[in-house]
């Protein structure tokens, strides 16, 4: 048997209920709580006992929130007054036209009372009161029928379940909202699901319709989600004359309203009050794509009504979008000036911001990988003011299962060479000598004065004459003609002879010069002469293999793997014999003798350093060094083989001794080169 609840019961019932949800109200609509969580528990428990034991429960009590059980389908809700959609207007004169048309209907000069309100960017829901008890709350659906969500809707704290304060209580109401999701806990239900391996959200907006669209309401309970009331659709029992008295009345009754509602008399404050929520929305915690600017006087709005799906008193102007959502139909490699290879998307053209985009970078495959990104998939697209559209996420939930991966190449897209990455480095890159996306660095390089020094082929002429389509290739270079350059605005007749012949008298070289003009990623001229000292010809280098270049003393095992790279690629192979076959000819001065290592000069193959002031100038001694076969390097390390030390020597004799590295003085070091009498 059930007790009865005493009077003295009930009247408790009812102050805890009306207590606790007034406490709701201050924390979850006015964000200002009076007392701390532990208090609103501790009533919360009472009330919940009280309720458990008396079998008496208020309509409005809290313990009604926390979801119901699951439900099979939705009901259909018929909405007694459609749910309109809104016109948009996307510039200020757009805003003027709508005030010019409103005033030729109603054949007013007048300037109208407007009020303006955030856009809020989620799910348009409808709550009807009866005598102040919420009964339904419904999804707009297509604007006439809508699903019934009222237990998913009852779970959302700032939802009053009974109308109270001291707003008048009208017999029945229908107000209209909207439930949204602050961007944090957007992004902090994103971080959970991605943990749990759960699809993503796109954007808070799908993040607040999915939840409320939920079978089970204690899922949408376990979501932050809020409203914002901004409409009234049919009512009996009470009146409004306007927007901002409704408004007024829904403060009153303690709805959640949108975070600014303003109003102002005329177009033109209307644009100010634009341009300052413009800034304002910055500091919002929810996303806002607009504002809504409505006819303030309800009887005017009726007068002016509706056409189709619109009403003719409202308009929604749009702040310029940042966000576009597209499908991406293919994913290409491109091959940047440097030779790193860049994957980039091509989307279906979609507008962002009053722009076409139709393609992005991807960045490279690391982030493509951490973002799994696939051909084929439906993707989140941002364009920040004027930079470069963003990937920003996959929409996994419109997956078919037909998205491809798009994998490293292993051959550059544009010329087909080789694509290497260096361990521990994220940008993939093509070695190929020829290819076109790289001719003009690798000219600019190939021409530089320490290279192969072609005078008049610097940074200026290289692109005239790429984009005069003169040079494609690398091999170019060797088949320009005179008449070629004539034809160019900044070539006369000597000056394109002058080319002509610095590229002819280029042709005959060495060895070390030609290495390190053919610009291989980590050889520098120290690099190539080592390679000439150890490498008669050119064609000993061909499909060379890592270790045996490592056994040059100087050079590491990431220049090794470069050059090993560079000249097993068919490609270059084929590029180095058509730039013998136009002519280069290539001598090698620098040639140590037969076999590893066995050079000529009493230094070879030793790395020197010099500290401290020695008798003879430092360049003089480090010349001597090189011509001796020794390399003379500027900082100690684990392969210097000696440390010459003049006076007030510095920090590198320390270096030298605390890494065991021989250390000798000038005198000792004309001993070795068999300089001293
Ligand atoms: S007034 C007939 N006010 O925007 C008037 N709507 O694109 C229609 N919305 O369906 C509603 N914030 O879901 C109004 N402050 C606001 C709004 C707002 C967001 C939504 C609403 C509407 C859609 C139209």
């Amino acid at each position: 048997m059930t007790e009865q609840p005493p009077e003295k019961i009930k009247a408790e019932i009812e102050k805890l209920v009306n207590e606790l949800n007034y406490h709701c109200y201050r924390y979850y609509v006015l964000d200002s709580p009076v007392i701390s969580d532990e208090e609103y528990d501790r009533l919360y428990i009472r009330l919940k006992g009280l309720e458990d034991r008396y079998h008496y429960i208020l309509p409005d009590s809290p313990t009604q929130r926390v979801g119901a059980p699951p439900l099979d389908k939705f009901e259909k809700v018929k909405h007694t007054e459609p749910m309109l959609s809104l016109d948009n207007a996307f510039s200020f004169d757009e805003m003027r036209e709508f005030d010019g048309r409103i005033k030729r209907l109603l054949k007013s000069d007048e300037d109208l009372d407007y009020t303006i309100e955030p856009k809020y960017d989620g799910l348009a829901i409808e709550l009807t009161y009866r005598n102040g008890l919420l009964s339904k709350a419904s999804t707009r659906g297509d604007g006439y029928e809508g699903e019934d969500v009222t237990q998913n809707i009852k779970t959302i704290k700032s939802i009053p379940i009974k109308i109270a304060g001291d707003g008048e209580i009208p017999a029945e109401i229908d107000i209209r909202g909207e439930v949204y999701m602050d961007i944090e806990d957007f992004n902090n239900l994103n971080k959970e699901r991605e943990r749990k391996g759960e699809p993503l959200f796109a954007n808070p907006r799908n993040a607040a319709a999915g939840s409320v669209r939920q079978l089970d309401s204690s899922i949408t309970a376990s979501r932050k989600l809020h409203l914002a009331c901004y409409g009234v659709g049919a009512f009996r029992g009470i009146d409004f004359a306007s927007q901002w008295e409704f408004i007024a009345w829904l403060k009153k009754a303690r709805f959640p309203t949108p975070a600014i509602v303003e109003k102002h008399r005329g177009i033109e404050k209307i644009i100010d009050a634009l341009r300052k929520l413009e800034e304002k929305r910055k500091h919002f915690p929810f996303e806002t794509d607009g504002a809504v600017v409505k006819v303030n006087d309800f009887s005017l709005q009726k007068q002016l009504g509706v056409k189709t799906r619109e009403p003719r008193w409202a308009i929604a102007y749009k702040y310029a979008s940042h966000q576009g959502i597209t499908k991406i139909l293919d994913i290409q490699g491109s091959v940047g000036r440097t030779g790193v290879i860049t994957p980039f998307a091509i989307f279906e053209p979609v507008r962002i911001g009053g722009v076409t985009v139709s393609r992005s970078t991807l960045h490279n495959w690391d982030e493509m990988k951490r973002k799994d990104i696939r051909i084929g998939d439906t993707v989140v697209v941002e364009r920040a003011g004027d930079v470069i559209p963003h990937v920003i996420a996959v929409i996994k939930d419109k997956r078919t299962g037909k998205e491809r991966e798009f994998p490293m190449p292993n051959k550059c897209p544009a010329c087909g060479s080789r694509v290497v990455r260096e361990e521990g480095e994220v940008a993939v890159r093509c070695i190929g000598l020829n290819c076109p996306a790289q001719v003009r660095e690798r000219i600019i390089h190939f021409a530089s004065r320490g290279a192969m020094d072609i005078e008049g082929l610097g940074e200026k002429n290289v692109e005239l004459l790429y984009s005069n389509g003169l040079i494609a290739h690398f091999t170019d270079i060797f088949t320009l003609k005179k008449g070629d350059l004539l034809n160019l605005p900044r070539f006369a007749e000597k000056s394109a002879q002058n080319l002509i012949d610095a590229i002819e008298r280029s042709k005959r070289t060495t060895l070390a010069r030609f290495l390190y003009a053919l610009g291989i990623l980590h050889v520098g001229e120290y690099a190539s002469k080592l390679l000439a000292r150890n490498f008669e010809k050119l064609d000993d280098l061909f499909r060379v293999k890592p270790e045996r270049v490592t056994r040059i003393k100087q050079i590491g095992e990431k220049t090794a793997r470069s050059v090993s790279d560079f000249f097993n690629d068919e490609q270059n192979l084929r590029t180095l014999k058509t730039l013998k076959a136009l002519g280069v000819q290539i001598s090698n001065p620098d040639f140590a003798g037969k076999e590893t290592g066995e050079r000529k000069g009493p230094l070879r193959g030793k790395t020197l350093v010099i500290t401290g002031t020695l008798p003879r100038p430092r360049e003089d001694v480090e010349a001597l060094i090189e011509q001796l076969g020794g390399h003379a390097a500027s900082s100690v390390s684990g392969k210097t083989d000696y440390v010459i030390v003049g006076e007030n020597p510095g920090s590198k004799l320390q270096k030298a001794r605390s890494l065991g590295v021989k250390t000798i003085s000038y005198e000792e070091f004309l001993g070795l080169i068999g300089e001293n009498e």
